[in-house]
């Protein structure tokens, strides 16, 4: 790609300040930010230390902040200790040993709530139970949950004992987990007989099963947390129910003090091969990313509430329900099951029964309660609401605008918070307090987070609106230290460009005449559905793992609400069926992916050709399928294509 196809789209001029109230109460005003940016500005590493000394405990003071010799394979604070379950849990026991840590909610109406002391108590003796299980430090612990505080707990209790986690998304399928299984070597899986979602029960023990019967070397033990309560499979010796592992545990566990360094979790992600990363993170410096960005952006204090809807399957559900919230001592609520159960008004009347102040969720979920129109909304009582967040796409004027006034009533701040499994936390997001908003834009990036956008040759581009790299030019708390075991890959993706000078996020962007950052897209072959990042080339290796397929190519098509579907191209190894239509076989195909991959990326649409349109040299022309997937004319030159017949067949007209 080249700098000059990245096009910017359109203007949006409305800006919206906070209120006077607003910005009074708030932790960060104009006159701390213009601080934090200015020391930031002026002693980086010394800012950072700063940070790190006041948002957490150390056992063992840091000498060393920023050690850059290995570039770009970065440390910080490392000859420092600490414990990450000691910093979100037990340092608030002194003060709010009493005070709600979780409130759950089951998609079937069940509540739990969690204080900060049995939050403790629970987390030790599970800890305690993956010792007793032969689990230390460094080992690696795969959690396969349903969102439910056991999940947290289990993600805690490694944290405890330095194990290092992998959570997996409940959705994927078994082929998903046992490849995520494989590659961290995962010693144990912490599972559950199922979970609740859209009124259904969402299979984990047998997907879990599936998956181990697969051929997961490494697995030594599972545990099962029993929610759903059916019938399922448990196999003597190897599989033990959570109540009984920990039935007999003391509720105390010295927490394992561990290097700044030391990996707190491995999390997939897909990228534009075929083969997903474990994006590794550190201990200090994520949490103390996690925790100054829930302070500065979501401006947690003691009397709030803060939900974040995501799953703890991807990085927002780490960052901003399993650890963030917990090191700056809030209380966070938890959903178990969809939105719409048992109806759309679920979100609303939540955040009406526990009084949740802080919101946090993502557009494709906006976009989707949005249609169902405002009676929802306007049945419950929001008044709670302080603070608005969104998360993982850019989000339409359109939505936002609904978000604002029918959730927000006008009087929240919205923040729009741009980052990655990579980045840990927020980059880019407003300040709530300081920062006036404007619809569809992240704003500016935070204090001691040096984003920029830059040509093809890595030069700031100043001229306001012009698209190019979205990048970080200095090493950041909070980033991902390596891809898991591939040092190699790691540099190859993040530092590909620029003499390895800046970290490359894969978005475009463009700043406008105020230096505000509007995300323009992925630059490489990395779908974002429904928030869910999916690479083009893990669905087409699965689509041609049939065999039936000879070859596929996938694009993204946008979608009012997903933000993009799926849009699949496939060459099949027999006959092309008549007038490219098939309905059996594109069921089959979409089952096949779902089963490979996961639900989320079962192709929306399939259309079969006898070939793919490639240029001579033999690159498929995915620019090409893109117009032909929007259902646009095709304006751009075709005469390279090897066989121009195929066009027909493309677009559906043959
Ligand atoms: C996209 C999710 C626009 C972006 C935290 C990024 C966004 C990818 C925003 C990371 C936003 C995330 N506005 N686009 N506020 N936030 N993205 O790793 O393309 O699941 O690179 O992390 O989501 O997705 P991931």
């Amino acid at each position: 790609m080249s700098s000059n196809n990245i096009e910017s789209g359109l203007i949006e001029n409305r800006l919206f300040a906070p209120s006077e109230e607003f910005t009074k109460n708030a932790r960060i005003n104009a006159e701390k930010l213009a601080a934090l940016h200015q020391q930031a500005d002026t002693d980086y590493t010394g800012f950072w230390a700063q940070q790190a000394n006041e948002m957490l405990d150390w056992h063992k003071p840091f000498s060393n902040v920023l050690d850059d010799s290995n570039a770009p394979l970065y440390s910080w604070f490392n000859d420092g200790e600490l414990n990450v379950s000691y910093n979100c849990i037990d340092r608030h026991l002194t003060n709010n040993a009493n005070k709600n840590a979780i409130i759950f909610e089951g998609e079937q109406g069940d509540t739990t709530f969690i204080t900060y002391l049995q939050l403790h108590q629970r987390v030790s003796a599970f800890a305690n139970a993956l010792k007793e299980r032969g689990i230390k430090s460094g080992d690696r612990v795969v959690i396969y949950m349903p969102m439910t505080p056991e999940a947290v707990i289990s993600m805690q209790a490694c944290a405890r004992i330095g194990a290092i986690h992998s959570v997996v998304f409940g959705g994927f399928s078994a082929d998903s987990l046992r490849d995520r299984i494989n590659d961290a070597g995962a010693k144990m899986l912490i599972t559950a007989d199922g979970g609740h979602r859209g009124g259904k029960i969402v299979e984990l023990k047998s997907a879990a099963d599936k998956a181990l019967e697969g051929g997961c070397p490494s697995i030594e033990s599972v545990i099962v947390y029993q929610r759903t309560q059916h019938d399922i499979k448990m196999q003597a010796g190897r599989d033990i129910w959570w109540h009984d592992a920990v039935s007999e545990q003391s509720d105390h566990c010295e927490p394992v003090w561990v290097n700044a360094e030391h990996p707190l979790f491995l999390l997939y992600t897909s990228g534009s091969t075929g083969k997903p990363k474990g994006i590794q993170h550190s201990s200090a410096g994520y949490l103390l990313g996690a925790a100054v960005t829930n302070s500065w952006v979501f401006d947690l204090k003691d009397d709030d509430v803060f939900w974040c809807t995501a799953d703890v399957g991807w990085i927002t559900g780490h960052t901003y329900v399993a650890y963030g919230p917990l090191a700056v001592g809030s209380t966070i609520v938890i959903y178990e099951g969809a939105p719409t159960v048992p109806d759309a008004g679920r979100f609303w009347k939540m955040v009406q029964d526990h009084k949740v102040s802080v919101f946090y969720t993502a557009p494709t979920a906006i976009r989707a309660l949005m249609k169902l129109g405002d009676n929802f909304p306007n049945a419950y009582d929001l008044s709670s609401l302080r603070l608005l967040g969104t998360v993982g796409e850019p989000i339409n004027p359109e939505a936002w605008i609904w978000y604002h006034e029918v959730i927000g009533k006008g009087k929240c701040p919205i923040v729009d918070t741009w980052w990655q499994t990579e980045t840990g936390s927020n980059m880019i997001a407003p300040i709530p307090g300081v920062v006036a908003t404007k619809p569809g834009s992240c704003t500016k990036a935070l204090p001691g987070i040096m984003a920029d956008v830059v040509d093809e040759d890595g030069n700031s581009i100043s001229e306001a609106n012009r698209g190019g790299y979205l990048v970080i030019t200095k090493p950041f708390p909070s980033m991902l230290r390596t891809i898991w075991g591939d040092d190699e890959r790691y540099k190859d993706t993040y530092y590909p460009k620029f003499d390895g000078r800046f970290y490359l996020a894969g978005d475009s962007a463009r700043k406008d005449a105020d230096g505000y950052f509007w995300i323009m897209g992925r630059i490489d072959d990395v779908l974002n559905v429904s928030g869910h990042r999916l690479g083009t080339m893990e669905i087409e290796s699965a689509l041609v793992s049939h065999e039936l397929v000879a070859e596929a190519a996938v694009v993204g098509k946008p979608h009012e609400v997903k933000g993009e579907s799926i849009f699949a191209y496939v060459v099949l190894k027999g006959e092309r069926p008549a007038g490219g239509i098939d309905e059996e076989l594109t069921k089959t195909l979409r089952n096949w992916v779902g089963e490979q991959i996961g639900a989320i990326a079962k192709p929306d649409e399939i259309r079969y050709a006898d070939n793919l349109p490639k240029t001579r040299s033999g690159k498929i022309m995915r620019r090409l399928l893109r117009t032909i997937a929007k259902g646009e004319e095709i304006t751009s030159d075709t005469s390279t294509l090897e066989n121009e017949s195929i066009l027909d067949q493309l677009q559906g007209k043959a």
